[in-house]
């Protein structure tokens, strides 16, 4: 029997590989330890920016030069193991294993194989089509009442900024039958809500030839027996149609939230980052949204500082900022990433030049997100507890339908279970609330507001 420790770097898909990876190690007799008492660190990288690399490198020499201790083994799995995976090995003797996101099933016998023997093993798959999944459901979550899956593997889009598409290779759909089998398997192990993740949701079954697409999945595992929540990421513009839209009204278990990520307001930036929509085109996906769900929210993503981005390009992101009014962006500076497209276009933009960029983007969106939490202030959502909140004792919190976070008082044997929230107030980033009765049953999305006045 060994011990391990994992640590969780990157985007909701590593969150679910690393749960898998856990039930497959402990169903294998494996125990999951603290760090200082595993034989073996596993990480579970991101390569999307250059900080995510940074992170891991800075911890593993610190795992490397811990004083009073032979440093444990180490195996790096994920994006970034596919992309410096070798670099890894090299510069670190105790990192014996890496493994691409394509060989994950091959990871715990391996794993056992360089244990029991001490040899190093390298599992990075130059094939971008190849797929050695792991046959798992992920029963041993990070989280007990909330769980993702997988519904498509890879990313064939090629924004040109973007390393997803080189380390996890080509989009490949996961056979819906695979996919209720877990979704059962989750549900009967607990789980109260399920996230379908994909790089790009909504060309799911384009690689089928039956034309069951992202809409008949997301109708289908939303009418499963005990599927109490749904909700599904990420939505690529470009792709995003009616019939997604007409379900999530639809289906009450649906929640009605979507992240619809802009990336530039500049219809000379969206062309070339490869994008595929003008300002315009994603103005008419909003307005198809906001028509069939009023209540629903939307987030999306913004890039500052591509390169090329002048002065009026950033204005006209800030303009679509101001004109959409998410409910959240995430934004990030463009990180260049070696053997993209954009890593070699002329006009990089300075480091100071981004952070400024990103600093007025964030400070208005802050302003806009505190304004939509507030009108929210006196109505009464569905909320599943599903974590102690990181600050003050005896809070709990959780997310309404449309994905926003509350905090409200209550002890931890309320975790996983619903209740109805009346939200009394707004903090920077989330809502503050109170429990107005149990809510047996989730949820009927944010239409269950009326009803819920109580
Ligand atoms: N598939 C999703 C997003 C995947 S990556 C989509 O198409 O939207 C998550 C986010 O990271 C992206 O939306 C983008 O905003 C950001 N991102 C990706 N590559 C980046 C880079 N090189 N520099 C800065 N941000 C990046
Ligand atoms: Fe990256 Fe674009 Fe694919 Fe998203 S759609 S993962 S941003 S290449
Ligand atoms: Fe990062 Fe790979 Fe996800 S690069 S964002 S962990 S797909």
């Amino acid at each position: 029997m060994y011990c391990f420790s994992m640590k969780i770097y990157g985007c909701q898909m590593n969150v679910y590989d690393a749960d898998r990876l856990r039930t497959a190690l402990v169903s294998r007799g494996w125990l999951e330890t603290p760090e200082e008492e595993a034989d073996i660190v596993i990480f579970v990288t991101c390569s999307i920016r250059d900080k995510a690399e940074q992170k891991v490198w800075s911890e593993i020499g610190r795992l490397n030069s811990a004083e009073g201790r032979t440093p444990p083994a180490i195996a790096v799995a994920g994006c970034m193991a596919q992309r410096t995976g070798t670099q890894l090995m090299k510069r670190y003797s105790s990192v014996c294993l890496v493994c691409g996101p394509r060989s994950l099933g091959k990871l715990p016998g391996e794993l056992e194989n360089v244990m029991r023997t001490g040899q190093r093993v390298s599992l990075l798959d130059e094939n971008p089509v190849s797929l050695d999944d792991l046959a798992v459901a992920p029963l041993l979550r990070a989280n007990p009442w909330k769980a993702f899956i997988t519904i498509a593997n890879g990313c064939d889009n090629f924004c040109t900024y973007c390393i997803v598409p080189y380390v996890r290779g080509r989009f490949i759909s996961r056979e819906p039958v695979v996919i209720f089998r877990e979704v059962e398997e989750l549900v009967s192990s607990g789980v109260r809500e399920i996230t379908l993740i994909g790089q790009n949701v909504n060309t799911y079954g384009r690689d089928f030839d039956n034309g069951y697409v992202f809409s008949s999945l997301l109708d289908d595992v939303a009418s499963m027996d005990g599927v109490e929540r749904v909700r599904f990421s990420t939505s690529h513009p470009k792709d995003l149609t009616k019939d997604v839209v007409d379900v999530m009204s639809r289906r009450p278990s649906v929640c009605p939230g979507i992240n619809l990520p802009i990336q530039s307001g500049s219809d000379q930036i969206l062309k070339l980052m490869n994008r595929g929509y003008t300002v315009e085109k994603f103005a008419s996906i909003v307005e198809m949204i906001r028509s069939a769900l009023p209540d629903g929210s939307l987030t999306s993503d913004l890039i500052v500082g591509f390169p090329g981005e002048t002065s009026a390009d950033f204005e006209r992101s800030v303009e679509a900022v101001e004109r959409f009014r998410f409910d959240m962006i995430h934004t990030a500076a463009y990180s260049p990433r070696e053997g993209t497209s954009a890593a070699g276009i002329e006009g990089q933009i300075s480091g100071p030049e981004k952070r400024r960029r990103l600093g007025v983007v964030n400070s208005i969106q802050t302003v806009i997100s505190q304004e939509i939490n507030e009108a929210l202030v006196g109505r009464t959502f569905s909320v599943l507890a599903d974590g102690t909140a990181p600050r003050g004792d005896s809070m709990l919190q959780g997310r309404t339908p449309s994905d926003k976070v509350v905090i409200f008082p209550g002890d931890i044997s309320m975790l996983g279970s619903f209740f109805r929230v009346r939200i009394t107030g707004t903090k920077k980033w989330c809502l503050s609330g109170e429990v107005v009765k149990a809510d047996g049953k989730a949820s009927l999305g944010v239409k269950c507001d009326g009803l819920d006045q109580v």
